[in-house]
């Protein structure tokens, strides 16, 4: 049951992985039977097959994502006491940990890794005198920095205590059983009823019941909830790989995002916006942060904020946004995007600005993950589980209510007319047969993206939000094949990139609709020449009818017609399946690139 579990969270981490089980002796004596072992979860399966742990209803596993210490079998989870009779699991970083581990080796303490997590093995057993829910408190009020624990004790058999202080843990609550799990995703085959941990708080796990206390031993109120998907959602579904599947789905998660959004006189309602419309009208400033993927989505959403609003609108990574004292006060608007919800950078960004007196608002793929939960309002994308590494559908379902964000703002605040929402409305609409488009003409793309594995690096160019889209698609190959592949402004190239260019470089330009800003357009098409006069292998995204890059474009992706602002739904579209093919063709697993975890919980 526990590597199942681990099945469903190694998208988090595939370092390294290790399971701890209660089990007796040959003496009727509790003890603590583990493995674990260095790479992905498949080498501790191996392991198990060929050496079985004895058989006990009691267990806690994890799979890492290295910090402290590389990816070794010493250092992998669970660790140990000197006595084994506490093993623990956990997610974060213990920035005392030094210190700590100093003054364990001066008691006598024998430490057999180089990690953080080592330390709590130590000071628990040292701790425990009989409670071990009580020993995980007092450990936790020596702790700093982020962390989720998971421990078990042989002495307490039928126990598993955790703890969570800026780093995620839900409780699934089943019938007899009960689960403890940094994602619901591990739990989900058993039940859907799950517990929602606050900060700083300690959960003791039997199999007829859950207690919760905060740090201090006070009682702590809770919130249950049921979760709106199972097990199938989280499942391959006869694809290859997740990636795949979410690539699949975009049609549905773009319209499942849409739905119920649009009230019957046409203008937008966004019931889970809690910001009151007076606020938003008030606002004067709107500041984006997110990571990775999600930060696409927020330069997307800045042409959007600022064409139809009016408001001054900067976007910004969120690991460098907190720590240059950015200017922030009640009237900024803060839109921090996360799929996990789980991102710290993006979590302590969004901290900072509330802190600053700043409205935050969450753009989020997880119900009931700490960044909704600590922010003032929260849209939920309706992407459904997104398992691959490499954020798809997610992205696109972030872009659909960045858009609705944007377009809520403008209907508050008067600088859109009903009728302009509501035909940007059916516009949006629109968007989910228009991706379905895109993916019925893939195999040209999948094919050149097979013809292009030995190339050497790849460029992408766009203007306008098609820079952003440039972006996204050299980001993904760089996560799944480990290539040199860079996004540029495509007028910024001559302004040094271009000097890259030589014969036979692949470069992929996306171009902006001739229609609308056709200057955008003529531009663009300008840029091709350029760079297919030095030699360049163009691969030319454009609108159905565009005629004029017909003559520069060495490949050719067709997308259809959408307004400029919108283009980003189906222009990444290709992007994605040109690095997940070519990652294929390169012998790479896209779900679990090297190096990368899906949700990033340290900073
Ligand atoms: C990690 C993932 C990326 C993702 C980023 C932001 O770096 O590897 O794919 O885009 O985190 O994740 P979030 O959950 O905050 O959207």
């Amino acid at each position: 049951m526990v590597i199942a579990g681990l099945r469903r969270l190694e998208y988090r981490g595939y370092d390294s992985a290790g399971v701890a089980v209660q089990t007796r002796g040959a003496d009727g004596q509790w003890l603590l039977a583990t493995d674990k072992r260095a790479g992905k979860l498949v080498n501790l399966e191996k392991s198990l097959a060929e050496t079985p742990l004895a058989a006990g209803t009691t267990g806690i596993g994890h799979t890492r994502w290295a910090t402290h210490g590389g990816p070794t079998d010493a250092n992998a989870h669970p660790h140990l006491d000197d006595h084994r009779k506490v093993a623990v699991v956990h997610n974060g970083i213990i920035e005392n940990f030094a210190k700590l581990r100093a003054d364990l080796a001066d008691r006598g303490h024998t430490l057999r890794s180089e990690t953080d997590t080592e330390v709590v093995a130590h000071l628990l057993a040292e701790a425990y005198d009989g409670d071990l829910a009580g020993a995980m408190r007092a450990v936790c009020r020596r702790l700093d920095g982020a962390f989720t624990l998971v421990a078990v004790h042989a002495d307490a058999p039928g126990t598993v205590v955790g703890a969570r202080r800026n780093s995620p843990l839900v409780v699934g609550v089943g019938d007899g059983e009960n689960f403890l799990a940094s994602d619901v995703a591990a739990f989900i085959a058993h039940t859907r009823e799950a517990i929602e941990l606050g900060q700083d708080q300690v959960v003791e796990l039997r199999p007829d019941g859950v207690t919760v206390t905060n740090f201090d031993g006070t009682p702590a109120e809770v919130r249950e909830y049921h979760v709106d998907w199972d097990a199938s959602a989280a499942e391959k579904g006869g694809y290859d790989y997740f990636m795949l599947k979410e690539i699949a789905e975009q049609p549905k998660a773009v319209a499942d995002t849409l739905l119920g959004r649009i009230g019957t006189d046409g203008r937008l309602t966004l019931d889970e916006l809690r910001i009151p419309d007076q606020v938003l009208r008030e606002v004067d400033k709107v500041v984006i942060v997110a990571c990775g993927t999600a930060f696409h989505a927020g330069m997307i959403a800045k042409y959007a904020i600022e064409h139809w609003t009016r408001i001054p609108c900067e976007v910004e990574v969120a690991s460098e946004f907190r720590y240059r004292d950015p200017i922030l006060d009640d009237r900024t608007l803060v839109v921090a995007i996360s799929q996990s919800g789980e991102t710290m950078d993006t979590l302590m960004a969004l901290r900072h600005a509330r802190e600053q007196g700043a409205k935050v608002l969450a753009i989020c793929n997880t119900n009931g993950s700490t960044i909704p939960r600590e922010s003032d309002a929260v849209l939920y994308t309706h992407a459904g589980p997104e398992v691959a590494v490499a954020s798809t559908k997610a992205f696109l379902t972030q872009l659909v209510a960045c858009y609705l964000v944007a377009l809520y703002l403008g209907q508050v605040r008067g600088t859109k007319w009903g009728d302009e929402i509501t035909s940007v409305i059916r516009e949006l609409g629109d968007a989910p047969r228009q991706v379905e488009q895109v993916l019925g003409t893939m195999e040209p793309v999948r094919a050149l993206a097979r013809s292009l594995a030995d190339a050497r690096s790849v460029l992408f160019l766009g203007r306008h939000v098609g820079y952003p889209v440039a972006l996204e698609g050299a980001l993904k190959l760089k996560e799944l094949a480990y290539m040199h592949a860079e996004g540029f402004a495509a007028g910024e190239l001559k302004h040094g990139p271009i000097a890259l260019i030589e014969e036979g470089l692949p470069v992929v330009v996306v171009v902006p609709s001739p229609r609308g800003r056709s200057i955008l357009h003529d531009k663009i098409v300008s840029n091709i020449q350029e760079i297919r006069a030095r030699g360049a292998r163009t691969i030319v995204i454009a609108e159905e009818g565009d005629e004029a890059v017909v003559p520069y474009a060495d490949h050719l992706i067709r997308i259809p017609a959408t307004p400029t602002l919108l283009q980003p739904l189906v222009s990444t579209v290709p992007l994605q399946v040109f690095a997940c093919e070519l990652a294929t063709a390169k012998g790479h697993e896209v779900d679990q690139p090297r190096n990368l975890a899906k949700s990033v919980t340290v900073e």
